[in-house]
């Protein structure tokens, strides 16, 4: 299926569906919750929250649930991506995160940043892939 141009999406739906997973975040130790909302290239709205752990180190991030769903609720790529804090203000994805949406966005998916709608091209530029591994 072909991905909605980034002008025909609602992304203020797409934030409103994050802050609502940020207000489910597991944050007791950092004190910041994160949410994160991602549509599929089959329609599909997706999200995720962070969950800390008592051993620090352990604790996910809001795209790991995010991935996850995706994985666990049919598959298929991500096209559109925004992440809030808990103030629900527009977030960037960390650089390990930014890993996890390559996977499965690739360089075309569509990131909501402070800076505008961006590609995860110039987010994550010269990124490491599934394609280096099949050369
Ligand atoms: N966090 C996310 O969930 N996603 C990001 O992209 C940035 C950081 C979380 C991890 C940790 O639980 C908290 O924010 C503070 O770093």
């Amino acid at each position: 299926m072909t991905s909605p141009a980034a002008h025909d999406v609602d992304w203020d739906k797409l934030r409103a569906a994050a802050r609502d997973a940020m207000s489910r975040a597991y944050a007791p130790y950092s004190g910041y919750p994160v949410g994160v909302a991602a549509l599929v290239d089959d329609g599909r709205t997706i999200t995720g929250c962070n969950v800390e752990n008592a051993s620090y180190g352990l604790g996910l991030c809001a795209e790991c649930g995010l991935v996850s769903e995706l994985q666990n609720s049919g598959g298929g790529r991500l096209t559109h991506f925004t992440c809030v804090d808990g103030d629900g203000e527009i977030l960037v994805p960390c650089g390990r995160c930014r890993q996890l949406l390559y996977e499965f966005g690739g360089p075309e998916l569509l990131l909501q940043t402070p800076a505008g709608i961006l590609p995860l091209s110039e987010m994550l530029p010269q990124a490491f892939g599934p394609g280096h591994l099949r050369k």
